[in-house]
């Protein structure tokens, strides 16, 4: 079959613009073989020759293609400049005339004229390049870091010459260095297609394509450069790079001992082969290259930082930490490195001074989520005996930015290091009887400067009986002195951040008789005032807001008066309002009939619970294998960590901590999350949807009635859940018949030994009939504060103490059962389960002390013994693994 012409050229450009510039050459020649006067081949064969400065030879092509096509204007152009460039200035004035004539863009071709004027002749005729001082001047500019100078220069240079590839390549570069990555990309491809044998060109281009993310052409790029100077070892640096990035781990490995075998000193390139073979769990040999990429420059604060990751992987914490001390000690603003030497402090258990080094991490590098993560985590562990006002910014960023800890995690913790504060010591020893106005006033005013502790009270109860007592006091004196208010912007603030905070705990706080009449009489206030189509006052609504949920009230939407107090009117009135719009949109499976679960069920559209505003979200998820093999499960069958897109079913699910976490975690997973209740489904979904998670599918369920779903899962998670039935085993039994085999399954549980107290306690409330309202509850709470019992002393000590909802579940639950390890083995046996390890990482490493480092972690007989000696070890729950081994 014959190639026709234009088949031909289409291949010659694509040659031409590939930067094969010999195949686009013969292409082109080969048409005008058959036809001498083709326009765009000669024309492109002309453009090519001026690309490798060979100006005299393209003037012939471009005056054929512009007599074979007088109506191309860009022909016309390019043949006036190329005359120019040849000093025919005649005849370039010649067909400057002739071309407008013809009707060419007089736009396009004043700059031309220009050329023709005489200080510009005189300039063309000592060279058709730039004059060598403007090059030096921008390369000095360039050098020096002089950016906005050096790209002033660059664009001046291509307006004057605009085919002059360095001036590009200088462009892109300067754009490339001061972030603007389109705009390098554009000017680097420029260079390239001015200049398409320039192996530099092409590896620039490749960088700009790489900051861009479009990887596949960034190594076509660095391919090409090699491909022209095949000795080229920043190419090949660079080529392992984007393999890398593209987790093709080999062949970057052997880009880099390519560029090492062709510059052996090649320090980064030491340094990347190193990061390879780390990733490749290749840590020996990742030490060599680290340690050979510091031989060869010492001040290599990025290698220093590296070598030490890989030393902290293998166990060798104190050398990692005089590695990362090196890396910091030579770069100081090293963020990666500060939050690198607080993993390996927090790992040899200093948790203090991890702390202040997230905290400098955090400094340098304010968005730095890993970093935060970290800091939650290592403020946990840590009990303050000093003052440390320094801690407050990044902390007060940790509680308002993001999810990166669960707040009620970090509260007490938080408390501890502001009751170090002199001003707050001064402010806690206050008198808590008949505060006056003005005590109030001043208290306002110096807690206003402690943007930390309005961020806590915003976000979750505080775990504390001291402060607990101050706000209650404040509370009152403020409720009682209403009116007597100037409203300035500092008590609103407090106020806006009380009553958050007692709609965050679910209003726990005590109130007297006294202060009851008052919100009564308060509440009959505001709701005449709406009547009358008016707005209350702003403080009287806060007031209010302390002692009630808005929400609760008809007038609550018409309260046009907090439209200034957005944290306000969203906490307190629209997310709880949007709660009961999307309950009704929920799916049910069949509606819920067991006793005692329409009895749980009660309570949980009572008070849902957690009802919590932060959590901590994995910062990425993982696949099976990688989770399981963290947590050290020991598996029958194996097959359950290659399952690459797991059905997750978390039953009873709660508020949606649970199924967030989980969902948040598992690499391509769908999690089905099912409760009785509907208002903690409607709060789960609500916060879901804040949160943008959307691979949950929520429905109201009752665990007993799953078995109609028909459907299995690879794993099934339920905690607190179960010991909450009639009978925990139907329950569980269910559970597993839905869950696949070799499926595994999370499960908590109450320990019987661990709730001891909360057992004498459940007796006494029982005693007593007190009922589950609020007023019973709290005055209930309040007398157990003021006891001087262990078991009362001891539940103070529980987070679950300081909100409504977490006390109601902790004590007055209308249902609960209560496990021992050999209870859980007998379970685990008739359910056809077989233990796979405890979840917690603390309880896990305490064990071992006790038994000796080669105890097996998953004999349930010596967990027993363990127990039995320490009985406050599962006092949250145990939370442990199992496999369903039976099909
Ligand atoms: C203590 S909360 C735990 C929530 C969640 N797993 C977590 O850890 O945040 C217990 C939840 O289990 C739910 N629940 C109790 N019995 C249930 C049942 N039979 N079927 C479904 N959900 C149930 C309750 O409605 C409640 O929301």
């Amino acid at each position: 079959m014959e190639i026709s012409a234009e088949q031909i050229l289409q291949r010659a450009v694509d040659e031409h613009s590939e930067g094969n510039l010999q195949d686009a050459e013969r292409l082109y020649r080969e048409i005008l073989q058959s036809q001498p006067t083709h326009p765009d081949a000669n024309y492109n064969l002309g453009v090519l020759a001026v690309s490798l400065n060979k100006t005299d030879e393209a003037l012939p092509l471009f005056k054929t293609a512009l007599e074979a096509n007088p109506k191309m204007d860009q022909f016309w152009i390019s043949y006036i400049d190329a005359l120019i460039k040849e000093q025919q200035f005649g005849t370039a004035e010649r067909m400057i005339e002739q071309a407008k004539q013809q009707g060419v863009n007089k736009g396009r071709l004043s700059p031309l004229e220009a050329n023709l004027s005489p200080t510009a002749k005189r300039f063309s005729s000592v060279s058709i390049n730039p004059p060598q001082e403007l090059l030096t001047d921008l390369s000095e500019f360039f050098q020096n870091g002089q950016f906005s100078e050096a790209e002033k220069l660059a664009i001046k240079i291509i307006q004057d010459f605009p085919e002059h590839q360095i001036a590009w390549k200088a462009l892109g570069a300067i754009l490339g260095e001061t972030g603007r990555k389109s705009e390098a990309m554009k000017a680097n491809q420029t260079a390239v297609t001015l200049s398409p044998q320039d192996a530099e060109a092409h590896n620039n281009l490749g960088i700009t394509l790489k900051g861009l993310g479009r990887l596949d052409e960034a190594l076509a790029s660095y391919k090409r450069a090699i491909t022209l100077k095949p000795d080229f070892t920043q190419a090949h640096s660079n080529l392992g790079n984007t393999l890398k990035e593209l987790r093709r781990l080999d062949e970057a490995l052997a880009s880099y001992k390519q560029a090492i075998a062709l510059k052996p000193n090649y320090a980064e390139a030491h340094n990347n082969l190193g990061i390879t073979l780390q990733e490749l769990g290749r840590s020996d040999e990742a030490l060599a290259s680290y340690s050979q990429a510091i031989a060869l420059k010492p001040n290599y604060a990025e290698a220093h930082n590296n070598l030490g990751i890989t030393l902290k992987e293998l166990g060798r914490l104190e050398e990692a930490l005089v590695s990362y001390k090196q890396a910091l000690a030579l770069k100081a603003d090293f963020p990666e490195a500060h939050n690198n030497l607080g993993l390996a402090l927090q790992e040899l258990g200093r948790f203090d001074e991890a702390l202040a080094v997230y905290n400098q991490a955090i400094a340098l590098k304010p968005d730095y989520a890993e970093a935060y993560v970290n800091l939650g985590f290592a403020i946990k562990n840590v009990a303050f005996n000093s003052p440390n006002p320094q801690l407050y910014p990044q902390l007060t960023q940790l509680l308002s930015a993001g999810n990166f800890t669960r707040a009620e995690d970090v509260a007490k913790s938080i408390l501890s290091l502001l009751k170090q504060d002199a001003k707050i010591k001064d402010l806690l020893r206050m008198k808590t009887s008949a505060v006056s106005l003005n005590e109030v006033a001043s208290v306002i005013m110096s807690l206003d400067k402690f943007s930390l502790l309005h961020h806590l009270m915003r976000v979750c109860p505080l775990p504390d009986l001291q402060f607990e007592k101050f706000f209650v006091a404040i509370r009152s004196s403020l409720l009682r002195n209403k009116d007597k208010i100037e409203s300035s912007p500092e008590f609103i603030h407090f106020l806006s951040t009380l009553s958050i905070h007692c709609f965050t705990n679910e209003y726990i706080f005590i109130e007297s008789q006294e202060e009851t009449h008052l919100v009564d009489d308060l509440q009959t206030k505001i709701s005449q005032v709406v009547a009358r189509s008016e707005q209350p006052k702003v403080i009287d609504i806060l007031c209010f807001a302390s002692y009630r949920p808005l929400n609760r009230y008809d007038w609550c939407q018409k309260l046009e008066s907090l439209k200034n107090l957005e944290e306000v009117a969203k906490r307190m009135i629209r997310e709880p309002l949007l709660e009961k719009v999307i309950a009704k949109d929920i799916p049910v499976l069949q509606e819920i009939s067991n006793d005692v679960s329409l009895k749980v069920k009660k309570q949980y559209e009572e008070n849902p619970y957690p009802r919590w505003v932060k959590i901590g979200i994995p910062m990425k998820k993982r696949s099976i294998a990688a989770i399981f093999d963290e947590l050290m499960l020991k598996l029958d069958y194996k097959g359950i960590k290659s399952v690459e897109s797991p059905s997750i079913l978390i039953a009873g699910c709660g508020t949606g901590q649970h199924s967030i976490e989980t969902a948040s975690l598992f690499l391509n997973c769908r999690v089905t999350a099912v409760d009785l209740s509907l208002a903690s489904l409607a709060y789960a979904l609500r916060k879901s949807n804040e949160l943008g998670i959307t691979n949950i599918d929520y429905l109201q369920a009752d665990i007993l009635h799953l078995s109609q779903m028909s459907r299995k899962f690879e794993i099934i998670e339920s905690g607190g859940v179960l010991h909450h039935m009639e009978e925990p085993m139907t329950g569980w039994r269910v559970l597993v018949d839905i869950l696949k085999p070799g499926g595994v399954m999370k499960v908590g549980l109450y320990s019987e030994l661990a709730r001891q107290d909360i057992l004498r306690v459940r007796k006494e409330i029982a005693a007593l009939s007190l009922g589950t309202s609020e007023a019973a509850i709290r005055k209930f709470r309040k007398s157990i504060s003021e006891s001087h019992d262990v078991s009362h002393q001891r539940l103070m000590t529980s987070s679950d103490f300081f909100s409504l909802s977490s006390l109601r579940d902790l004590i007055f639950h209308i249902q609960e059962h209560h496990f021992t390890v050999p209870k859980i083995k007998t379970c685990l046996d008739e359910l056809g389960l077989e233990f796979c390890g405890f979840e917690n990482k603390g309880v896990i490493s305490n064990f071992r002390e006790h038994h000796g480092n080669g105890a097996d972690i998953y004999d349930l007989d010596l967990w027993h013994q363990y127990e039995e000696r320490n009985p406050q070890a599962f006092v949250g729950m145990y939370q442990f693994w199992c496999q369903k081994t039976r099909t």
